[in-house]
């Protein structure tokens, strides 16, 4: 999907919804944009509290969104976080690999941006490898 006009528009709502971060305290502001299996976009931010652990990721945020509209298949995410061309990407953190699990397929692409745009994609297996999910509990 790379340099498709899909993932440049996957990109384009992360990068809005990363405008729109409440990160006051770590100062790191993150979109996430999701693809759901209807082919609407569901974006969010991350939101942080001033009691630091109630604060939320943008996946969080992106995936309350997309299951709130109804969908609950991920086809694609993208992230962007950081500055343009940082030595580090900012890849999800472990509970959003989980989170994202819950709604995607091993082969789901995670795609990584940074504001000047795509910097790497990797399948959520890469990303999350021997996961515990919903299948496991599917007796
Ligand atoms: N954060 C995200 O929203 N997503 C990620 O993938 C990594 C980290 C947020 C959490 C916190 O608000 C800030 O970035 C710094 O950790």
């Amino acid at each position: 999907m790379t340099d498709t006009p899909e993932l440049a528009r996957l990109i384009e709502a992360a990068r809005v919804a990363r405008e729109n971060a409440h990160a006051p305290y770590s100062k790191f502001k993150v979109g996430a944009a999701i693809l759901g299996e209807s082919g609407r976009i569901f974006a969010g931010c991350n939101v942080e509290n001033a009691a630091y652990p109630q604060g939320q990721c943008a996946e969080s945020s992106a995936i309350g969104a997309m299951v709130t509209a109804g969908d609950r298949r991920i086809r694609a995410i993208a992230v962007m976080g950081g500055e343009a061309g940082a030595e580090e990407i900012c890849t999800p953190c472990g509970g959003c690999r989980q989170r994202i699990r819950e709604f995607a397929t091993l082969e789901t692409p995670i795609h990584i941006c940074d504001p000047a745009g795509l910097r790497r994609t990797f399948p959520l297996e890469t990303l999350l490898p021997e996961s515990f999910g919903p299948t496991n509990l599917a007796f």
